[in-house]
This record gives structure tokens, C-alpha cells and sequence, in this order.
């Protein structure tokens, strides 16, 4: 179903990464379709700290999506269907910085964008529209997930560029130094177009980045590998979860940020769900 009254709401989205395949219990899916296409998985819809919270793993439980692969569009979509507003989006990141080691949470303020040819917008025809997109990401939900985060004695790193590549190999040492010699901090895959696409739809958008490795530039050793990825990721999971609960318990309910005003004044040639 696409209709919020024909499925169980939800008021805030959470976009599971690499190794974040689960997150509530006691969940109804649903199976949402959209004009993109299925999201990655069925959406998970259950209840946290009181909040209806739908959860979608990007690549598909069975990490069956590589991150070019991954339908952006459809699982920003089919959350929005289901009366989110607010999303949530921990990953897995690498660092460009020698002092965020492996086991940082940071919360970056900007991204520079190093994928091609990927879907980055849903207004493909029928009126030009131009999103803002100078602050990409949700000040209220930077500002909870960082206080969260501070709360729970976990540090973040507040701030900072991620650059999004397009993968799914990692980077050369080459590129991951040019990175780092722009100021960017961190690399990922799947930050973009998540983030944009999910301004076109005037959602909140919120990540919340783990460092799993250092990336190639300033690795001496054999350079990145999944294994690590994955490991670290891993022996993190635990208290990004707990993290991401804080944030939903915390988040406040009212949107009082910019994002939901992202499309006003503008001639959307689409009934956004
Ligand atoms: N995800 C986790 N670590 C990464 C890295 N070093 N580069 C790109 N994406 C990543």
C-alpha cells in the first residue's frame, strides 16, 4: 500500500547501513510500491520511546544492493508514504583524517558529491525543480543526534564533509589524499543522493556516520578492506543502536527546522505520497 491511512504511520524514518540490517522489535512490514520501483526491503514499522518508527536496511537484509545499486528513490519515497518526516541515517564511513579513528560517530554538516549516474532527483520532467541544498542536512537532527551522542559518552566529531564516492570499490591512495587535501573528513558511498533526494521531499535528514577505518591516504598498511568494515562496524553496532534510540526519543516532534518549507514557492510536477 502507499497511503498512510491504508498502512500502520510512522513518523520517523531510520535508513540502516552496511550491518544494520534490523532495529525494532516487534515490527509490522509492509510492503510498499512506488512509481520507483520496491524499496531495498519491506519497511519495518514499529514503535520506539513512544515514536512510530519505520525502518528500511539500504542495502536489503541480505545486503543484496551494492551501493549504486541501492533504490534510492523508492525507500525515500515509500518512508515518506508512510507518514515519515524525519530520517535517520546511520552508515559505515571511512576517515580522510588521522585523528577520527576507527569506532568515531560523527555527524557531518556537508557533503561533496563523487558519484555518477545516479537517480539524484525525482522531478525528471514536467517542471524544472531546484532544491536548495547549501546545508544539506537537518539542523535540528544534527543538533540532537550530536547531544545524544554526548550524552551516551560517546565524543562525536560534530561537523565535517563527507564525500561520496561512487564505489563499490574503495578509493586509491591518491584519490583518498586529494580528498583530504580539499579539508572533506570522511567517505562513504551511500550518502548521496540519499541526503538530496530526501530534501526533495522536504524530509529531515540526519546522518550518523561510524568510522570504521582509516581510509586509503592515510593507511599504511594493505589499504581498506570489507572485512574491516565489516568487523569494526560490528563491534560498534551495539551503541549506534542505542544511539539512534536516543535520537528518536529525543527528537522533537515539531519540525520548527527549514527542511519541511524545502519546496515552497515551487511548482512540484509531482503529488508527493
Ligand atoms: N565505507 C566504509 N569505509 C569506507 C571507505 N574507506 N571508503 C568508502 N566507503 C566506506
Amino acid at each position: 500500500s502507499t497511503s498512510p491511512s491504508a498502512g500502520p504511520a510512522a513518523e520517523i524514518g531510520v535508513i540502516g547501513g552496511s550491518g544494520f540490517y534490523s532495529f525494532l522489535d516487534d515490527v509490522e512490514e509492509v510492503r510498499v510500491e512506488t512509481p520507483y520501483g520496491p524499496p531495498s526491503d519491506p519497511i519495518a514499522v514499529g514503535e520506539l520511546a513512544g515514536r512510530r518508527v519505520a525502518f528500511v536496511p539500504r542495502h536489503g537484509r541480505d545486503h543484496r544492493y551494492p551501493p549504486h545499486k541501492i533504490p534510492y528513490r523508492a525507500n525515500l519515497w515509500a518512508l515518506r508514504s508512510l507518514g515519515v518526516r524525519q530520517v535517520l541515517a546511520p552508515s559505515a564511513v571511512g576517515s580522510l583524517a588521522p585523528h577520527l579513528g576507527p569506532g568515531t560517530l560523527a555527524v557531518p554538516d556537508q557533503l561533496a558529491d563523487r558519484t555518477h549516474g545516479r537517480a539524484q532527483t525525482y522531478y525528471d520532467e514536467g517542471a524544472a525543480v531546484h532544491v536548495s541544498f547549501s546545508d544539506p542536512y537537518c539542523p535540528a537532527g544534527r543538533r540532537t543526534a550530536v547531544g545524544s551522542a554526548r550524552t551516551a559518552g560517546w565524543d562525536p566529531v560534530d561537523g565535517g564533509t563527507l564525500v561520496v564516492i561512487e564505489g563499490p570499490r574503495f578509493s586509491t591512495r591518491a584519490e583518498s589524499r586529494w580528498f583530504a587535501s580539499q579539508g572533506w573528513t570522511l567517505v562513504g558511498m551511500t550518502g548521496h543522493p540519499e541526503a538530496v533526494l530526501a530534501r526533495e521531499l522536504a524530509l529531515c535528514y540526519t546522518p550518523l556516520c561510524l568510522v570504521t577505518d582509516l581510509d586509503a591516504g592515510i593507511e599504511e598498511g594493505e589499504g581498506v578492506t570489507m572485512d574491516e568494515v565489516l568487523r569494526v562496524f560490528g563491534e560498534n553496532i551495539g551503541r549506534l543502536r542505542a544511539l539512534a534510540a536516543d535520537v528518536i526519543a529525543t527528537l522533537p516532534a515539531e519540525r520548527t527546522c527549514p527542511c519541511p518549507r524545502a519546496l515552497d514557492g515551487m511548482e512540484i510536477p509531482l503529488e508527493l505520497p
